[in-house]
């Protein structure tokens, strides 16, 4: 008989009891469901509604089940609908009548919605740790590149240069508000639900503050159709993961291209890469493809529960039941890939000759020329159109800027002087981009300073 059987005259079509049932998935809750019964049983026994012996038996009847399920003693049952039913059922087979008593002033509704919680926060705060290592391994990985010159492009098109370390440091800001996201959606998901009941409360005068504080809550929610119904927090996760991934999809879209032949400013490590089964020379990238790729499934996962919430009336509704499946995958999905990136990018080599040989290529310093003379008041848009012509001049022959002699260059500006070959070098355009924020050596060893201190507080 089922726990909810007594009104009804019949047992479910077999197929409906494969169809609705969530035990194959939300299995995964059980810790979190036996830690809020436990609490829920602890304080109905502080308001009297269990004796003393009874919240014993069925706190101590949890604890055993909890300890055979992590050991792999339980077997559950599909038939006995999902993960809270089937630790209901398990207690009462093994206490007795005392395990009838749990469900008290509480309904699966904010059972489900309590288990949800508590499970996204422990998985928010593993991803945090996770994108922390990624960070930091991006941070080591700047310090050491301060002056490994590299061109910055612009459409894909080389633009000007910068420095490696300027360009990882750009992904640390990425993933440094990626982290400020997911602690936010922590702040807000760190409200308990139990004791909105069904949809309506309870009449039982639960002390809901205390449930919440034993959970580590911040707090309980304060409208009982809300705290059954809301999945926000679910989707602000899914929505920060996907943010998070569509950063580390850049970042590995990066790392296929600069490992191309055609680039070749890194080598990804052997233990990183795969081989192809009938090309004997290849080398690929897959474990950054993958990652790319795995970036559409968590986007999926997102669109998949914003579509299922979407027209839902108040309160509860078994679409919900829809919530699980996509958070799980995207929990697996963005942990696997933030733990594989991490050693990736600590191993990969950098061919810091190479990166310095195209960044001087592509006329990478025209704009510095434009500058030279803008600073010796010639018009900015003048100054343009002047190294234009230069740079049209240059591809003709087939040569760079700096190679130009001073009387060629006298011919199209008498402001050029000798000194614009120092303002033109490779390690001037750099070296002067120190406004906050540019690629300057030393401002970049600020940004990094500065980045590891917002680190420590998030
Ligand atoms: N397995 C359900 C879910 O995940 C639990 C809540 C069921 N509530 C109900 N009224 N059928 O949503």
């Amino acid at each position: 008989m089922k726990l909810w059987g007594g009104r009804f005259e019949k047992d479910t079509d077999s197929l409906v009891e494969d169809f609705h049932s969530s035990i194959s998935f939300d299995r995964r809750l059980y810790k979190f469901d036996i830690m809020g019964s436990i609490a829920h049983a602890g304080m109905l026994g502080r308001i009297g509604i269990l004796s003393a012996e009874e919240t014993e038996k069925i706190i101590g009847g949890l604890e055993c089940i909890l300890a055979d399920i992590q050991a792999g003693r339980v077997e559950f049952e599909v038939g006995a609908e999902d993960i809270h039913m089937n630790v209901e059922k398990l207690l009462t087979e093994r206490i007795g009548d005392a395990g009838k008593k749990l469900h008290t002033g509480r309904s699966r509704n904010d059972q489900v919605a309590l288990d949800f919680r508590l499970f996204l926060r422990e998985e928010i705060d593993n991803t945090k740790d996770l994108l922390t290592a990624l960070l930091e391994t991006l941070l080591d990985l700047s310090s050491e590149h301060l002056k490994t010159w590299m061109p910055g492009y612009t459409h894909l098109q080389k633009a000007q240069p910068i420095t490696l370390s300027h360009h990882l440091m750009a992904y640390v800001q990425m993933f440094l508000r990626d982290l400020g996201r997911l602690g936010d959606t922590r702040k807000r998901l760190n409200l308990s639900p139990l004791g909105s009941g069904a949809l309506a409360g309870t009449t039982f005068a639960l002390r809901r503050e205390e449930v919440a504080a034993e959970l580590n809550f911040d707090g309980v929610t304060l409208n009982s159709l809300d705290g059954v119904s809301d999945r926000d927090f679910a989707l602000e996760f899914l929505a920060a993961a996907s943010i998070m991934m569509m950063h580390l999809s850049r970042l590995c879209e990066e790392l296929i291209i600069w490992s191309s032949g055609e680039f070749s400013f890194v080598s990804i490590d052997d233990a990183y890469a795969t081989g192809s089964s009938i090309m004997p020379q290849k080398k690929n990238p897959d474990v950054a493809e993958l990652v790319r790729g795995k970036t559409g499934r968590v986007y999926g996962d997102l669109i998949t529960l914003l579509t299922v919430m979407k027209g839902l009336p108040l309160a509860y509704n078994k679409d919900m039941q829809e919530d699980k499946e996509c958070v799980f995958d995207a929990v697996d999905t963005i942990q696997k890939s933030l733990l594989v990136i991490r050693p990736m990018l600590a191993t990969m080599k950098v061919n810091a000759d190479i990166m310095a040989r195209e960044a001087k290529k592509g006329f990478t310093n025209a704009t510095d020329l434009a500058d030279y003379l803008a600073k010796k008041n010639v018009p900015f848009r003048e100054a343009h159109a002047i190294v234009g012509r230069l740079v049209l001049e240059c591809s003709r022959r087939g040569c760079s800027l700096e190679d130009l002699t001073l009387e060629e260059l006298k011919t199209v500006s008498e402001f050029f002087e000798e000194d614009l070959y120092e303002a033109i070098s490779l390690q001037t355009c750099v070296q002067k981009r120190s406004v906050t924020g540019g690629p300057a050596p030393e401002t970049v060893q600020t940004a990094i300073q500065f980045s590891k201190e917002t680190l420590d507080q998030l």
